[in-house]
Order: structure tokens, then C-alpha cells, then sequence
């Protein structure tokens, strides 16, 4: 399962770079605010500092501008997935970006009837948002689930995106299903790392370690 960061901060994309673990990273316009910077000087940075994918929104409503802003937005890098909203006109946006040979990321899925036609539309991602889905009640990888499923039985090959993720054990749970990939930010990733077992176990392997006198190095 591939390891997007779901943020538009430098800063913590360097870190999640470090580990060696990063994929890719996904934005969108709430995260480009919290950044706090230019759109597309931001989304270049980020752009050469990732290998993988990197999602930058559209935000116009209408296919025809949609899709300017797509074309410029893929423009920035060869590693640009653009990202774009699941309504008519933005699966219209998909398939025109697709023919172009644009990576696409179809954002905003709560429904797996919606992956079904973004799938249809040639999307490179779905981005499923399990988050938001639990937060009005709903089980949002149970989403996941159906979205496999439906993927799997017609061989389509749209990569689920498991997003608007919280905690570890939304990323468990897309592993156990089979998601392609799972997009958090830099606090879920950090949580992915630790265990107090792990910890305390560390602490009593330093302690006998020290009194043995020995040294590796
Ligand atoms: C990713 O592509 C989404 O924009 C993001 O995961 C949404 O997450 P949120 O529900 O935490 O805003």
C-alpha cells in the first residue's frame, strides 16, 4: 500500500521524506490556506521534492474551466496528478485530462455508485473520504470495502485512495481491504511508528545493554 502525505506544509513532507516511506502527497484548497503560500509556487516545491504524486485541485465548477486549470496545473511537473471534484463536470475533466495522458485524482467520493463512474471515467485515484463519512455516522470503510469489491469484479484499474483519514487504524483497516493507497497527514504517520512496548522494551535493552559494559562500535 503506498504512503501519500495529506498536507501542503514543506516542512512536514521533508520529514515524512526522511523516513523513506513517502509516496507521494495530496493537497486541496483548505490545505493550500493552512499553508499559507502561493499555489503553484508551493505545489512546484512540493512537486520536486516528492517522486511520487502530487495532487493539486482544480477549483472552478464548469468543465471548460475545469479544465484550463487542469492542463495549467499539470504543467507545473511531470509528477502532477490533478485533482478534481466527483461531479458531472469533473468526470467530463477526468476523461479529457486522461486522453491527454494527465494523471487524475477524483475527490470528494462518498458513495461507491461514485467510484463506479469515476472508474468509468478513467481516473487515474478515487479519493474516498472515510473521515468525514464516520463523522456523520456513516462506516467509511465500509466504502472501501464496496469500492475493492467493485473494482476488483470488473478489473478496473482506478487506485483507491483511502482519504480524509484520522488514526492508524483507518490505515489497518484500507490494508486489510486491499486500498492502493492511503493519503494522512504527518500526525497519523508519526502514530504509525509507535507502541509503548516498543518504547519500554527499547528502555530495558538500553539499561541491561549499559550494564554489560560491552560496545558494538
Ligand atoms: C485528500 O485528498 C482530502 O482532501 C483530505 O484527505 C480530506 O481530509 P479531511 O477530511 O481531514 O479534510
Amino acid at each position: 500500500m503506498k504512503f501519500f502525505l495529506d498536507t501542503a506544509n514543506i516542512d512536514e513532507i521533508r520529514e515524512a521524506n526522511a523516513t523513506g516511506l513517502l509516496d507521494g502527497v495530496t493537497t486541496n484548497p483548505s490545505l493550500i490556506k493552512k499553508a499559507g503560500r502561493e499555489f503553484f509556487e508551493v505545489i512546484k516545491e512540493i512537486a520536486s521534492e516528492v517522486d511520487g504524486p502530487v495532487s493539486a485541485e482544480t477549483v472552478a465548477h464548469d468543465h471548460e474551466t475545469m479544465l484550463k486549470e487542469g492542463l495549467k496545473c499539470a504543467k507545473i511537473a511531470d509528477n502532477i496528478a490533478v485533482k478534481v471534484p466527483l461531479t458531472i463536470e469533473g468526470l467530463k475533466t477526468c476523461k479529457a485530462l486522461r486522453a491527454e495522458g494527465i494523471m487524475v485524482n477524483v475527490t470528494l467520493c462518498f458513495t461507491a455508485n461514485q467510484a463506479l463512474l469515476a472508474a468509468k471515467a478513467g481516473a487515474t485515484f478515487i479519493s474516498p473520504f472515510v473521515g468525514r463519512h464516520d463523522d456523520v455516522g456513516f462506516n467509511g470503510m465500509e466504502l472501501i470495502d464496496d469500492i475493492r469489491t467493485i473494482y476488483d469484479n470488473y478489473q478496473f484499474d482506478t487506485q483507491i485512495l483511502v482519504a480524509s483519514v484520522r488514526h492508524p487504524a483507518h490505515i489497518l483497516e484500507s490494508a486489510r481491504i486491499g486500498a492502493d493507497v492511503a493519503t494522512f497527514p504527518i500526525d497519523v504517520l508519526r502514530k504509525l511508528f509507535n507502541h509503548p512496548l516498543t518504547a519500554n522494551g527499547l528502555a530495558a535493552f538500553d539499561k541491561d545493554w549499559a550494564a554489560t559494559g560491552f560496545s558494538i562500535l
